[in-house]
């Protein structure tokens, strides 16, 4: 912490008492923590930002002050001048960082009395998440809590650091703005002066970021508030914040090296140890065939299996069907391991919830024989071969998936992950960034109705877009620990190609226009090769801080319902208000919003 401004208050930080200050006189400010009456003497552990400080009150020397620390409560803000004094060795605690001091006071000023705190800060055991969110004040106050807001404000400072020194300009986007294409449903705001029409909150600043390229700009970046309205998750908020990137005349190599100067800065002031950049790469492909997925958490073996062709003629009615349907069956060798009944029906149904119609399971035995549920359905040569395939010793258990390639691969990864999880296989203190490359383009949407773009509709395709299902997009992922920290592309840069992406999208000229002709106009009027990229600031957070939500990370989350407990929003709005919007509610609707209001 840096040099403290003296005012009236506070002359110090408690953090910057140490046995050096013993015999000066210091004025410190902050909340009573803790107080204990020990016959004569008061001690109250004062807290400020930095830390705790233990404060002594002599009945004898300053009466007054002791007098009123006598009734001092926990919370209770305060303000006190003393002499700093060495404790008696035997009183020295070690695990405070002024414990080998404490002040004397001779002065005390009640600043603010407080009511009994819904929950004690001076212990860090578990609070109902409901309960902190409704008490924040009280939250944010505790140690823990604290220590993940000042994390996340060392993270933002260091990425500033790092762009503002490589020219860099931190420029703002408009919040109020028209819809941003980024795959979630926007959040509306009906605008009052223009009846029947509403601005769009960003789901990113995607298409402004590239407008500043056309502007010449060149390096953007900003801390910027994103908004989707998407189902919510651990790791999902309805608003969060990104760095978003932004960068023109650069390729792939130049926004990822920058990516990872950016943040090797954060995880150093995070002190959250991974191995030097360069980051290993993997492609898209290659994650979907070891991992299932496109976050490969490659801190632990139990990669995936295609095992398909070794049951090509099988009888066995749940892999026949499956490949007849274009199916195919993974597998996954969990090693030599003993895992209960009730343990094979926990796999089981994680597979299920991942829209598989179940999950065989098999032990192999000496002399190729399994036991399994299902050994007796398939041949000799079928049992071996998926052994072999799956690299399988005598009581491995082998399990397999058969199902359409996305939820064979889906269910199995899942499997994967919760095979990590029960067997505790991931090494603590291992951590693995890991670029994905090599996206596809677009997806299909389901019943053959079109394409979706994988990233979004401005990333530029590598290669021509004759065949949607083949070409594959110049994005990129960078992952951490099995989660997708961030996400970028090159852009498209020339009108036509933007187009042709649009129609692939299924837009017609006139839909492209109507939406996106501002962008297709700056795409006319002199456009550098550009790309850039978004980092989840939550989600970065929250690793480095070995926080499982991405809740604990913000100052004011919303719940995991997607309300703010703490305000009550969102909650109903005056009629009258409704009326200057020229918005009428469904009647049932109004009826529904009043009552939780
Ligand atoms: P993308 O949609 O991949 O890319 O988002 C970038 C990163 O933002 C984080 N993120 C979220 N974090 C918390 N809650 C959410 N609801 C949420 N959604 C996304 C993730 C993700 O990797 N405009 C592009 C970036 C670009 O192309 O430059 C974009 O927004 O960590
Ligand atoms: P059933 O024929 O539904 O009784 O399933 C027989 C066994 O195969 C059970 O152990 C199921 O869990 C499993 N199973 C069912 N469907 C699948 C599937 N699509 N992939 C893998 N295993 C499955």
């Amino acid at each position: 912490m840096g040099e403290m401004r003296v005012n009236q208050f506070r002359g110090t930080w408690v953090e910057a008492l140490t046995g050096d200050s013993a015999g000066t006189r210091v004025r410190v400010a902050g909340w009573v923590h803790r107080r204990r009456d020990h016959g004569g003497l008061v001690f109250i552990d004062l807290r400020d930002r930095t830390g705790l400080v233990q404060l002594v009150f002599h009945p004898e020397s300053a009466a007054d002050a002791h007098q009123l620390a006598h009734q001092l409560r926990p919370e209770d803000v305060i303000s006190c001048e003393g002499d700093v004094t060495l404790r008696d060795s035997a009183q020295i605690n070690p695990d405070l960082s002024t414990g080998a001091i404490e002040i004397a006071v001779s002065s005390i000023e009640l600043l603010n009395s407080a009511e009994t705190p819904a929950f004690a800060v001076d212990e860090d055991g578990p609070v109902d998440e409901l309960v902190r969110l409704r008490n924040r004040v009280i939250d944010l106050r505790r140690g823990s809590t604290a220590a993940v807001i000042a994390l996340r404000s060392s993270i933002t400072s260091a990425i500033r650091k790092v762009l503002d020194g490589e020219e860099f300009l931190d420029v703002e986007t408009p919040i109020l703005t028209r819809s941003t294409p980024e795959g979630a449903r926007d959040y509306l705001v009906p605008a009052r002066t223009h009846p029947g029409s509403f601005f769009a909150l960003p789901q990113s600043p995607q298409l402004f970021k590239q407008l500043l390229m056309i502007g010449g700009v060149e390096r953007y970046y900003q801390i910027a508030r994103c908004f989707r309205d998407e189902d919510l998750r651990a790791d999902r908020q309805p608003e969060f914040t990104q760095l978003d990137v932004e960068m023109a005349f650069v390729d792939e190599e130049d926004v990822i090296s920058l990516t990872e100067r950016v943040l090797s800065s954060v995880f150093e002031v995070a002190e959250f140890s991974v191995p030097a950049a360069p980051w290993p790469r993997i492609t898209y492909e290659e994650s979907m065939r070891r991992f299932g997925n496109d976050r490969p958490d490659d801190r632990f073996g139990l990669e995936l299996e295609d095992v398909s062709d070794a049951l090509a003629g099988t009888d066995f009615k749940v892999f026949s069907s499956a490949l007849e349907k274009g199916g195919v069956i993974w597998g996954i060798n969990a090693g030599d391991t003993e895992v209960a009944r009730s343990g094979l029906d926990d796999l089981t149904e994680v597979a299920k919830r991942h829209g598989a119609g179940g999950l065989v399971w098999a032990f192999l035995l000496e002399d190729g024989e399994w036991r399994s549920p299902v050994g007796k359905f398939l041949s000799a040569d079928e049992r071996s071969a998926i052994a072999e395939r799956l690299g399988a010793n005598v009581g491995d258990l082998m399990l397999l998936v058969a199902d359409h390639l996305t939820i064979s691969a889906a269910a199995l990864s899942a499997v994967r992950l919760e095979l990590a999880e029960q067997r505790d296989l991931i090494p603590a203190d291992t951590h693995s960034p890991i670029w994905v490359t090599d996206f596809p383009m677009f997806d299909p949407l389901p019943g053959n109705a079109g394409w979706t773009a994988v990233h979004h509709p401005f990333t530029a395709p590598d290669g021509d877009l004759s065949d949607p299902a083949k070409v594959q997009s110049r994005a990129y992922d960078i992952v951490l620990d099995g989660i997708e920290i961030g996400g970028g592309s090159m852009r498209i840069h020339d009108p036509e190609t933007q187009e042709s992406v649009l129609g692939v999208l299924g837009m017609s000229q006139a839909e492209s226009r109507d939406q996106f002709g501002f962008l297709l106009d700056a795409l006319r009027s002199g456009a550098p090769p550009h790309g850039g990229i978004a980092i989840g600031i939550d989600r970065l957070t929250a690793i480095c801080a070995g926080r499982e939500s991405i809740r604990d990370v913000i100052a004011f989350p919303k719940s995991a319902s997607g309300q703010d407990p703490l305000t009550g929003a969102p909650a109903a709005v005056d009629p009258k208000q409704l009326q200057e919007l020229s918005i009428r509610q469904l009647p049932g609707v109004a009826q529904e919003a009043k009552g939780e209001g």
